[in-house]
C-alpha cells in the first residue's frame, strides 16, 4: 500500500486487486457475528475532516473506523474555526498536534488532500476533492462489481452523464481500466472535460447504443451546484438523451446492474423505478463501502493482515 490514498489512479493492479480481496475478507471475518466488530486498530485515531457536504462518505468512513475499533473525531468545517478563517495548513497542524493516525479529508478543492498530506504525518485518504477524485468510490463501485459479474476483465462498464464535474468518473475509469474493463463514457458534449480523449475510456453521444450488451451502467449525478450557465436546454431534454428508464435498462446484458454513487437526482438521471428496481444495486454500493472504507483503513495503519 501507498502511505496515502490520494487517488485510484495512484493503484496499480495488485495493490487494487489486494484492496478489494482484504474486503472481501473483512466481510467474511465480520459476517454472522452478533457484534461486527474487530479489534484492530483499537488505540488509533481517525479523523473525519469534511470541508464539503456528504451523506454516504462521512458516515460510511465513521462507520468502518469503529468497526475497527478505532477513535474517531468528526470535524465538519460548519460550526469549526475554519469559518473564523482559520486555513487548512493551521487545521492540519491542530490535528497533528492531537495525534491523529489517519486523516479522511473531503474538500470542494482539487489537490487538497494531497496537500495535507504535506503537513501531516499520519497517513491521508481522499474522501472525494472537487472535481479531481473520489478514490474509495471507486473501489467500492469495483468491489460490487467484482461481486455480481465475477471479475472485471473484458467486461464493458458505461458510465453516464456529467462526467465533466465528476470525481467519481474519473476515479472509475482509471480504476476500472487498471482492474482490466472496457469503458465507455457517455455524455452530452458540454458535460464532458477538456482532454477526455486522452482518458482510457471510449467516448460517446448515442446512450442506446453503448447500453446494448453492456455488463454494467453507472450513473452520474447531475452537479447542479456546481454548474455556473446553461450546459443542457432542460431537464426533461436531458433525461431524454441521457436518463436511464427501464426500456434503457432492459438493453443491458441479462444480468447487467445498474449503479449510482449517490445522491441521487431521481427523475432526471434514473428514473424511481430503474433506481429501485431488479438490477439496482445501488444501496449495495453503500453497504460495500463500509466494508471497502474498513479495508483502506486496515491496510493503511495495520499495514499487515495478521490480524484478520
Ligand atoms: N457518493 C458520495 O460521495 O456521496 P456523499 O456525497 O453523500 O458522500
Amino acid at each position: 500500500m501507498p502511505r496515502h490514498l490520494l487517488a485510484a489512479g495512484d493503484l496499480d493492479r495488485p495493490t487494487a486487486e489486494h484492496l478489494l480481496d482484504t474486503a472481501a475478507r473483512i466481510e467474511q471475518a465480520i459476517a454472522g457475528r452478533e457484534v461486527r466488530k474487530l479489534p484492530t486498530l483499537r488505540g488509533r485515531t481517525v479523523v473525519n475532516l469534511f470541508f464539503e457536504d456528504s451523506t454516504r462518505t462521512r458516515i460510511s468512513f465513521e462507520l468502518a473506523a469503529k468497526r475497527l475499533s478505532a477513535d474517531v473525531i468528526n470535524f465538519s468545517a460548519k460550526g469549526s474555526s475554519v469559518s473564523k478563517g482559520e486555513s487548512l495548513k493551521d487545521t492540519a497542524w491542530t490535528l497533528q498536534a492531537m495525534g491523529a493516525d489517519a486523516v479522511v479529508c473531503r474538500h470542494s478543492s482539487s489537490g487538497a488532500p494531497q496537500q495535507l498530506s504535506a503537513w501531516v504525518d499520519g497517513h491521508v485518504v481522499n474522501a472525494g476533492d472537487g472535481t479531481h477524485e473520489h478514490p474509495t468510490q471507486a473501489l467500492l463501485d469495483a468491489y460490487t462489481l467484482r461481486r455480481h459479474l465475477g471479475g472485471l476483465q473484458d467486461r464493458r462498464i458505461v458510465i453516464v452523464g456529467d462526467v465533466l464535474h465528476s470525481r467519481v468518473a474519473r476515479s472509475n475509469v482509471l480504476l476500472l481500466r487498471t482492474l482490466g474493463a472496457d469503458v465507455t463514457l457517455v455524455a452530452p458534449p458540454t458535460l464532458l472535460p477538456v482532454g477526455v480523449s486522452d482518458w482510457p475510456a471510449t467516448v460517446s453521444y448515442d446512450l442506446d447504443r453503448a447500453l446494448v450488451g453492456a455488463d454494467a451502467v453507472m450513473m452520474l449525478r447531475v452537479q447542479q451546484e456546481r454548474m455556473q450557465g446553461a450546459f443542457f436546454p432542460t431537464a426533461r431534454e436531458y433525461s431524454r438523451g441521457y436518463g436511464l428508464d427501464g426500456r434503457r435498462r432492459d438493453l443491458l446484458a441479462p444480468n447487467g446492474i445498474v449503479l449510482h454513487p449517490g445522491p441521487m437526482n431521481r427523475g432526471m438521471e434514473i428514473t424511481p423505478q430503474v433506481a429501485d428496481g431488479a438490477n439496482s444495486v445501488i444501496v449495495e454500493q453503500v453497504t460495500n463501502g463500509v466494508t471497502v472504507r474498513m479495508a483502506v483503513l486496515y491496510l493503511l495503519l495495520s499495514g499487515s493482515e495478521g490480524a484478520l
